[in-house]
């Protein structure tokens, strides 16, 4: 039987609460033919009130023993500020274990009503592919005369050729196995060289794919075209910024943020990749018990599906879909009034079925 060593940093907030719930899906959905190996890692904000970091100096080595690792969320406001929870974690393990694109399905289930009137399912089916090392993101810049009046903050985007072009080519092979649509995200008419030169790095790659039909839209454009017309997306590319924004929309999109997925995936294969939900640790619900564990579950099963798992992954999205399709066990979010735990005993109950 096929092992799996998965690390697990359920962080904090509802990270605590929807990952024991994913676990116990995942284990389920595997009961007989895989065994999943958990080693919990106690990282996040406590570890930080106790040692003065958000994971042990040899972290990163640690996680690389590792055959994936399943994230819930870090982040612990008022208490410490987010940008040291989240440098302190999330982003030092993208960056150094090499996960240059994230991966983010926006797919309106069966059952839920999404914000939208007139769209359904068919309508709200996309995947985005956000670059997930460097961009905006990428951690370079500086402070000067700190407290003073002529205080002076430099934070500077980065994009490489060489990163921008292995994620722009995973984004047109992942439109090859869909629709064949690729959305190129950007700002070329205010960030003239970042942009411009993302551009035309879409437009070299693009000649290798001659299949795929390439749309280009700015930033503010898209976010308004999600919200009109989501149907005009099938994959779409871009910056860390742009990304993280249009997703945390395409969540509201879903109906709640709570359903949304998301894989890092590193480009090293010797290397683990990173599953969690796209929301953080939500301190306005934590410690109820009602968060919604769903977002948490389908990354479960993406992390399936990339162990090779596919079969088990596929029973875990029908059976996901089973359960808001049927209406009757659903968290507060999406209108009901179940419990974290009820909400995945369902998704177990209809992956015994299925
Ligand atoms: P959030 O995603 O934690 O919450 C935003 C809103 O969505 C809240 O009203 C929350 O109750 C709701 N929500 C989120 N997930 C839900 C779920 N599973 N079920 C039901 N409702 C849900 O974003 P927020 O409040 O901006 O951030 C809180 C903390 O999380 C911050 O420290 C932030 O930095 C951190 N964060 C961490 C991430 C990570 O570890 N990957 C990702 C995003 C935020
Ligand atoms: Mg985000």
């Amino acid at each position: 039987m096929q092992r799996y060593r998965i690390a697990v940093i359920a962080g904090d907030g509802i990270g605590r609460e929807v990952i024991p719930a994913g676990k116990a899906v995942l284990e389920a959905a595997v009961a007989g033919s895989a065994e999943l190996v958990w080693t919990d890692l106690p990282w996040g904000s406590d570890y930080y009130r106790e040692t003065g970091a958000m994971m042990p100096a040899d972290g990163i080595e640690t996680l690389k023993g590792f055959d994936a690792i399943y994230l819930g969320a870090v982040g612990d406001p008022p208490h410490i500020p987010d940008h040291v929870t989240l440098w302190g974690l999330m982003l030092p393990i993208r960056k150094a274990l090499d996960m240059h694109v994230n991966v983010r399905p926006i797919r309106l289930l069966p059952g839920i009503t999404g914000p939208l009137r007139d769209k359904g399912p068919a309508d709200i089916d996309m995947i985005f592919v956000r670059e997930n090392t460097e961009g905006e993101y990428a951690g370079v810049g500086g402070r000067i005369h700190v407290g003073t009046p002529y205080e002076v903050a430099l934070q500077t985007a980065v994009f490489s050729r060489f990163n921008v072009e292995r994620v722009v080519r995973y984004a047109f092979e992942l439109a090859r196995t869909r629709r064949r649509h690729l959305t190129s995200v950007t700002k070329s008419n205010a960030q003239q060289y970042s942009m411009v030169f993302w551009d035309e790095v879409v437009a070299a790659v693009a000649a290798d794919y001659p299949d795929v039909e390439v749309q280009s839209l700015l930033v503010d454009a898209a976010a308004a075209l999600m919200v009109r017309a989501p149907e005009r997306f099938d994959v779409v590319v871009a910056s860390n910024l742009f990304a993280d924004i249009l997703t945390d929309l395409g969540g509201a999109l879903m109906g709640s943020l709570g359903l949304a997925p998301s894989a890092n995936l590193t480009a090293d294969p010797a290397l683990p990749s990173l599953f969690e939900p796209i929301h953080g640790s939500a301190p306005d619900i934590a410690g109820r018990g009602v968060a919604n564990p769903l977002g948490a579950i389908w990354a479960g099963a993406m992390m399936l599906e990339h162990l090779g798992e596919a079969d088990a992954a596929a029973r875990v999205m029908r059976a996901i879909e089973a359960t808001t399709a049927e209406g009757t066990t659903l968290t507060p979010d999406l209108g009901g009034t179940a419990s974290t735990d009820q909400v995945a005993e369902r998704v177990i109950a209809h992956l015994s079925a299925s």
